[in-house]
């Protein structure tokens, strides 16, 4: 998988990916991570991104033209399966985006700032909004961040354990049952008996009992969905 990102502050987006799960996967070549500083793309001596809004209002808004002179060279290179352009009005982000994303080729990502990018960039350009939740961020780096490491960490091979992306919390729509490690007893507080039995499909019942029940509790509405 490749994925580009567009920006206008590559230097707060670069740290995630210089670090534990993303940058092993950057250096095994299960990912290619690629970043446009927008500037790049202006034509004018200030490299401005961004103007006054049309019919008057507080806040700037980021001009179509470097916009479109950087997606469109991508483009040039090689076809994209998704376009996104992260901002708090667009779907918000849940595993099962993740999951879908982790499966394509190429992937696209503008980061937003100020108020925004010109309509004519969503209508024109952008195939896919996502926001990280219901908050306004100064930009779209920190939320393009978060998605990269939700979509990068499914890819195969990315995480050590082949399967344990599958038992996250929100994969089936449930959060993911208590873990306990050593030691068995540490204050008087004791890890459940059952988990030192050997017998693994009480054990695997119990987990499923236990993530329902978290479930129930703390996130009723997905068991609606
Ligand atoms: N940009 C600003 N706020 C955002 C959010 N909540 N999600 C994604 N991008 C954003």
């Amino acid at each position: 998988m490749r994925i580009d990102i567009i920006t206008v502050l590559p230097e707060l987006l670069k740290s995630p990916f210089e670090a534990s799960i993303l940058k092993r996967a950057i250096e095994a070549n299960l990912v290619e991570v690629h970043f446009h500083n927008l500037r790049d793309y202006t034509s004018d001596n200030y490299k401005s991104v961004d103007d006054t809004q049309f019919g008057g209002g507080a806040g700037m808004v980021m001009m179509i033209e470097p916009i479109d002179k950087c997606i469109s060279a991508l483009k040039k290179e090689r076809t994209y399966d998704e376009i996104i352009y992260m901002t708090p009005d667009g779907e918000t982000l849940k595993q099962g985006i993740a999951n879908q994303l982790s499966l394509k080729e190429n992937i696209m990502i503008l980061c937003g700032h100020y108020k925004g990018v010109d309509q004519r960039v969503r209508d024109h350009f952008i195939t896919r909004e996502i926001s990280i939740g219901d908050y306004v961020l100064s930009g779209g780096e920190l939320g393009a961040a978060v998605l990269c490491d939700a979509i990068i960490r499914l890819i195969p091979g990315v995480l050590g354990n082949e399967t344990s992306a599958l038992t996250d919390s929100f994969q089936d729509n449930l959060l993911a049952p208590p873990i306990y490690t050593k030691p068995r007893d540490y204050k008087g507080w004791k890890v459940p008996e059952l988990l030192f039995s050997g017998n693994l499909p009480k054990i695997e019942l119990w987990r499923e009992e236990q993530a329902y029940l978290r479930t129930k509790e703390r996130r009723p509405d997905l068991l609606d969905e």
